[in-house]
């Protein structure tokens, strides 16, 4: 069974194509970047308008697939930017068209959690999914991914892109950040801000601010915010697996390629004796390959939608979505 994904909910625009058991046979990806300040969703959905024809066959020549061996067509339905999701929706309608062949609809979020869930090849980790507009510690249940805790205000990775625009620098700022952060010494005194299982990153990004203001350098804001932001996503992980009875995290989403959250899931885990996996990076950032694994799971439980009821929900959340695929 071989599935073609699309991925285009906000600065990427993605082409995968998945086999069995989440075997990645062609991934081509190219992502938006503003020439200053952060994504415009009109330029970035234009961007992807450009550049979606030559990915899809970048994707199928690299997976050395014909398009009859396409047996379906995921697409990421939402959440996300709305002109962006449409120039994605509109490609995986024309394909599953011209190919006849049956469309997916897969929620984004999912996506993250599924392909890092079928990379650690743990069953049933708690997930802590942390990307640029999300950032949420969930565990399955009776069906569905369930949230048991998410940031009150923005997601991490758009609260670290915008803290360091503010700073002079450019999208994506979660990378340069972490570069930035190596250089750090001091620990600058920033707002710690969990709420039972949530967290909130607006109080930082002012705090962060005004030390910039007063002089605090790029690189100790950097290394700041990276323990203190940090810290709060490990502690609600903790607490998840501790509440839940779980022996294992599974990391997902762009924040996820970090070092620096990586290593403190990972102390956090092995310190109570469970374990903790990250999939590679060209995974944990937008990617075709996890809609088109996705879709795969999707459509193998029987999953599809007609193209006149495809439209887009930019605002469609984790436990929304049905996972008849997962028992339990
Ligand atoms: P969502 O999944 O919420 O829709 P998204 O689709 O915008 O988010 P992803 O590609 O999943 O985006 O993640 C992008 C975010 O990841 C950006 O905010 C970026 O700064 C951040 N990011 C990427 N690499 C790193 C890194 N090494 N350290 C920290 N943040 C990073
Ligand atoms: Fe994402």
């Amino acid at each position: 069974m071989v599935v073609l994904g699309i991925e285009s909910t906000a600065h990427t625009a993605s082409v995968g194509v998945v086999a069995e058991n989440a075997e990645v046979l062609g991934l081509a990806s190219d992502m938006y970047r503003p020439p200053a300040g952060g994504i415009h969703p009109r330029e970035a959905a234009n961007h992807h308008v450009e550049l979606f024809p030559a990915l899809v066959e970048r994707a199928l020549s690299s997976a050395k697939v014909s398009p009859r061996e396409i047996e379906a067509v995921a697409f990421a339905q939402g959440p996300g930017l709305g002109p962006c999701l449409r120039t994605g929706a509109t490609v995986a309608r024309t394909l599953s068209l011209l190919w006849n062949r049956p469309l997916v609809p897969v929620n984004h979020c999912v996506a993250h959690i599924e392909i890092a869930r079928v990379l650690s090849g743990l069953d049933d980790p708690v997930l802590l999914y942390a990307s640029g507009g999300n950032t949420q510690v969930i565990a399955h249940g009776s069906g569905r991914y369930r949230v048991l805790g998410e940031t009150l205000d923005v997601g991490i990775g758009n609260f670290l892109d915008k803290l360091w625009i503010s700073l002079g620098g450019q999208f994506p700022g979660g990378p340069a950040i972490e570069r930035a952060a190596l250089e750090g010494v001091d620990l600058l005194p920033l707002p710690y801000s969990v709420h039972g299982m949530d967290v909130a990153f607006s109080g930082m990004l002012t705090a962060s601010q005004v030390l910039h203001s007063r002089g605090a350098s790029r690189e100790n804001l950097a290394y700041s915010v990276e323990v203190t932001a940090y810290s709060m996503l490990t502690e609600i992980t903790e607490r998840a697996l501790a509440h839940r009875k779980k022996e294992a995290v599974v990391l997902g989403g762009g924040v996820a390629c970090n070092e620096r959250l990586r290593t403190m899931v990972r102390a956090m885990a092995e310190s109570r004796g469970h374990t903790s996996f990250a999939p590679p990076k060209s995974l944990c950032v937008d990617n075709g390959a996890m809609i088109a694994w996705t879709g795969l799971l999707a459509w193998r439980a029987g999953v599809r939608i007609p193209v006149a009821e495809s439209g887009v929900l930019p605002r469609q959340r984790t436990d929304l979505v049905d996972t008849p695929w997962r028992s339990g």
